[in-house]
């Protein structure tokens, strides 16, 4: 039986290259509220989107987080970074950050996996993003990016996801049907 989501679920890969095409504004707030629509605990609904399209923000962030893994001698992290052009927002137009408050990991995964879901059912690509997490833990420059971004009070950084027309679809991951088990 054709399923559209189904499809879409299993058609969604991080893309790690963009073209230059900017999403239009209606795509991206519609991309934002699917983040909103999210189940989380207790309807707590612990995230905010933050959306940035401002390129030289996010590259400044990018520079911020490969600087965190210098001054931490990460190298397995630097090579990793290297080996994707020296890139962590992969100059993807826009990127949503998801502040989060009391931790609620779970919630923001599903607030990001929406975005993602979403973005592919419209023909764009995303990644989700954990590592510009850095700049937002790192005490030395939490309350800088915080600020900059304008984190509400009590909030921390969950996940971001970086979106736009893909110019590299990638491939799908493998999926290991052995992790599927049964009890009758
Ligand atoms: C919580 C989380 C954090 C991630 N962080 C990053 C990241 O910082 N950089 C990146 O390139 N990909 C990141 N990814 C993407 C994963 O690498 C990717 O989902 C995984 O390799 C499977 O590939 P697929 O998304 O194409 O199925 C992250 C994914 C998740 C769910």
């Amino acid at each position: 039986m054709p399923n559209t989501t189904i499809d879409v679920i299993f058609a969604r890969r991080s893309v790690r290259a963009y073209t230059d095409r900017r999403p239009d504004d209606e795509t991206v707030d519609l991309l934002a509220r699917t983040a909103l629509a999210a189940p989380s605990g207790s309807n707590s609904q612990p995230v905010n989107v933050i959306v940035v399209r401002n390129s030289a923000l996010i590259r400044e962030a990018e520079q911020a987080v490969i600087a965190y893994f210098e001054k931490q001698g990460e190298t397995a992290v630097l090579d990793r970074i290297k080996s994707r052009n020296n890139k962590v927002f992969y100059d993807a137009p826009v990127s949503f950050f998801l502040a989060v408050k009391n931790k609620s990991a779970a919630d923001v995964g599903i607030a990001a996996e929406n975005i993602a879901i979403a973005a592919a059912s419209l023909g764009l690509g995303s990644v989700i993003l954990g590592l510009p997490g850095v700049i937002f833990n790192d005490p030395d420059t939490a309350a800088h990016w915080k600020s900059r971004l304008g984190f509400p009070d009590g909030y921390e950084f969950g996940l971001a996801v970086a979106a736009g027309y893909a110019a590299d679809t990638g491939k799908a991951h493998s999926i290991d049907l052995k992790k599927i088990s049964y009890i009758f």
